[in-house]
C-alpha cells in the first residue's frame, strides 16, 4: 500500500495587496510541495473581520486570493483550496478550543500586541482569540507541518501547547503539528525601510512591490527603494537595502550571490535597480497573465470553490465529530 501523505496546511489573510515578499516567501515554494504532501491552502477569511472590512472588498479579495493560489501554480485537483467560511468546523472548533486556552496564554501574543495598539478603537474579542481560531485551522485538518513566517511561530507554539493539553485530557485527539521548515523561501524587506519585512499592511506604497503592480510602476519604485551612500553591488550585513535588492534578483532569476555581484561589478546602483525591476516585472507578469485570464472564468473557479469546499467539510467533520464526542456532546441521532 502506498503510504499516507503528510499533511500540510496554510492560511493567507485576504486583506491587503499581497506583495512580491509574499510571492517569494511563500506561495511560489509552496507550487513544489504538492506532490509531497497533502495540501491544504486555506483563504482566512473569518481571520480577516478582526479588523473592520467593508464587505464588498473582502468578497472580492478573498476570491483574488483563491485565483491567485491557482495562478501561482497550486492545482486545485491536487491542493484542497478553499474559503475557510465555506467550512463551518473551523468556526466550531475554535469554540471548544477556546475552553482549553488560558487568557494569560493569548494575551502574551505580540501580534495581538501590536494589533490592539494600531486598532485602538476595536479591540475586539475576536482580535483576542485570533490565534486559537487559526490553532483550530490547523488542527481540524490533523497537520502534520505549516509552513509559516517568523512572525507566525508564537500562534504556532501556541497551537502545539492547545493540542497537547487537549490530548493530555482526552487522549491522542490532536496530531501535533510542525513548523515547515523547508527550502526556505525568500525573506523579502521594504523598499523603504530594509530592516522591517516587506508588508501587505505597509501605508508606505512605495515599500512594497504588489503582485498586481504594473512594470513602470516595478520600475519606478525600485527606483526609490532606499541603498546606502555607497556604490558598490555587494552582498553585506551593512548593506540592508543593497543585500535586500539582490536577494530579490536572486530570487527572481534563480542566480547566485557571488553571480549577482559579478554581473553588476563597477556598475553603479542607477543600472542595478533597473535590472531589479526588470526582473521583478518579468517574474510577475506570468502571473498577473493567468490571473487575468482565471478571473475570466467564472465557471471554472466557481466549481473549484465547491469542490474544494466539499472536500474540506468532509475531512474537517472527521475530527469535529471525534472531538464533540471525546468532551461529551451528545450523540448525533441519525
Ligand atoms: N495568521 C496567519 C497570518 O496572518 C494566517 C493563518 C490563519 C494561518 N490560519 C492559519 C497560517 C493556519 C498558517 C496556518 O499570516
Amino acid at each position: 500500500m502506498a503510504e499516507e501523505k503528510k499533511i500540510l496546511f496554510s492560511g493567507m489573510q485576504a486583506t491587503g495587496n499581497l506583495t512580491l515578499g509574499n510571492y517569494l516567501g511563500a506561495l511560489k515554494n509552496w507550487v513544489s510541495l504538492n506532490e509531497d504532501y497533502e495540501c491544504y491552502y486555506c483563504v482566512v477569511d473569518e481571520h480577516s473581520i478582526t479588523v473592520r472590512q467593508d464587505p464588498a472588498e473582502l468578497r472580492q479579495r478573498a476570491r483574488a486570493l483563491l485565483i491567485l493560489y491557482i495562478a501561482a501554480g497550486l492545482d486545485p485537483e491536487k491542493n484542497c483550496i478553499y474559503y475557510q467560511s465555506h467550512v463551518s468546523g473551523h468556526a466550531e472548533l475554535a469554540w471548544i478550543l477556546n475552553c482549553y486556552t488560558y487568557m494569560g496564554e493569548l494575551q502574551r501574543m505580540t501580534q495581538f500586541k501590536d494589533k490592539s495598539a494600531k486598532h485602538a478603537e476595536n479591540i475586539n474579542a475576536g482580535l483576542f482569540t485570533y490565534p486559537v481560531l487559526m490553532a483550530a485551522d490547523i488542527l481540524l485538518f490533523q497537520a502534520d507541518v505549516v509552513p509559516v513566517g517568523v512572525d507566525q511561530m508564537q500562534h504556532l507554539e501556541l497551537t502545539r501547547d492547545i493540542a497537547q493539553r487537549f490530548n493530555g485530557i482526552y487522549g491522542d485527539v490532536f496530531k501535533i503539528p510542525e513548523a515547515y521548515i523547508g527550502k526556505v523561501g525568500a525573506n523579502i524587506k521594504s523598499l523603504q525601510n530594509p530592516t522591517k519585512k516587506m508588508s501587505k499592511s505597509d501605508e508606505n506604497p512605495n515599500a512594497s512591490i504588489y503582485l498586481m503592480d504594473d512594470t513602470d510602476t516595478i520600475i519606478r519604485k525600485f527606483k526609490r527603494a532606499v541603498t546606502d551612500s555607497e556604490s558598490e553591488v555587494r552582498y553585506s550585513p551593512d548593506k540592508p537595502g543593497i543585500s535586500n535588492l539582490i536577494d530579490i534578483y536572486r530570487a527572481a532569476t534563480g542566480k547566485t550571490v557571488e553571480e549577482v555581484e559579478k554581473e553588476f561589478d563597477g556598475k553603479g546602483y542607477g543600472d542595478f535597480k533597473l535590472a531589479v525591476g526588470e526582473a521583478a516585472a518579468n517574474l510577475l507578469k506570468p502571473l498577473q497573465q493567468r490571473v487575468a485570464e482565471l478571473s475570466k472564468d467564472k465557471a471554472y473557479i466557481d466549481g473549484v470553490i465547491k469542490n474544494n469546499a466539499e472536500r474540506a467539510n468532509y475531512t474537517a467533520s472527521k475530527t469535529l465529530r471525534k472531538v464533540q464526542k471525546k468532551i461529551g456532546f451528545p450523540e448525533r441521532i441519525r
